[in-house]
């Protein structure tokens, strides 16, 4: 049986989040430059966007740039913020005949400006689309996201539109970049590498991990499908028992 038909259509992650990591090994595996690897990264990218959309995945998102990724070579940086541009242009027909909504989340200000502009273009353009909602994370910073969250509720707290008691697990959801969108049952990472590296610490609370040794470059329908059928395999007791699900 094809690996798509072992999916069970009912029991589907609402959100799912990828780390798309290790395009700077596959390349070097191939003795080529890392900008070979993030060119070849967007073939990935483009192959997990329709998986997504095909199997019916409401959200997903997906972890391209984060702050600490400014530390980078400038020229890898420059790279991969005009490959940002060249790719938003090229798959806006893509989104468009999928029905899918590009948002973002990040300190996107930190953008070039240019990169800003595409990306706001592509947003105004889908966002009445309904099938599946792709989001961006770019300069993304979890801590700093949820250092953002700390200073907004205070500021409402200094001007009496929020009281300290009516702070709970809502309000800091409402607070992140996050807000409109379900938390995270399935976080994906590409390349062996098994850490979270300040992705939606707040939003992964409860999510199921899955891990594989493939570099991003390699990941395709196939691998975006096993990923699923594992994550239908696992029991998710939120603290339960076993027997207390049945
Ligand atoms: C992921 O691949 C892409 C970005 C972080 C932008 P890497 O560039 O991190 O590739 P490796 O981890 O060095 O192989
Ligand atoms: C995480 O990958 C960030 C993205 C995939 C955009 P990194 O390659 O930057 O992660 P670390 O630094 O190895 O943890
Ligand atoms: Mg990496």
């Amino acid at each position: 049986m094809q690996l798509k038909e072992q999916i069970d259509n009912l029991r589907l992650p609402k959100h799912v989040a990828v780390i798309m990591d290790g395009n700077g090994r596959w390349a070097k595996e191939k003795g080529k430059l890392r900008v070979f690897g993030h060119k070849n990264g967007v073939k990935a990218v483009r192959q997990t966007v329709e998986s997504a959309a095909e199997i019916g995945i409401k959200v997903l998102t997906l972890y391209a740039f984060s702050t600490e990724n400014w530390n980078r070579p400038k020229l890898e940086v420059e790279m991969l913020m005009n490959l940002l541009v060249s790719s938003l242009k090229k798959e806006l027909k893509l989104l468009l005949k999928n029905n899918i909504s590009l948002r973002a989340i990040g300190d996107i200000t930190t953008l070039p400006s240019r990169t800003q502009k595409m990306l706001n273009e592509v947003i105004e353009k889908t966002k009445g689309n309904t099938h599946l909602i792709l989001n961006l994370a770019l300069s993304y910073s979890s801590k700093e996201e949820i250092v953002n969250a700390f200073k907004n509720i205070s500021k409402k707290i200094v001007n009496n539109e929020l009281s300290v008691e009516e702070i709970d697990k809502n309000i800091i959801n409402n607070h992140l970049y996050t807000r409109n969108l379900p938390n995270v049952d399935l976080v994906i990472r590409t390349s062996g590498e098994k850490r979270i590296s300040n992705f939606l610490l707040w939003q992964i609370a409860y999510a199921e991990l899955y891990f594989t040794s493939v570099f991003w470059p390699d990941f395709g329908k196939e691998e975006f499908y096993k990923a699923i059928i594992d994550y239908q395999q696992r029991e998710r007791r939120f603290g339960k028992t076993s027997e207390q699900l049945k």
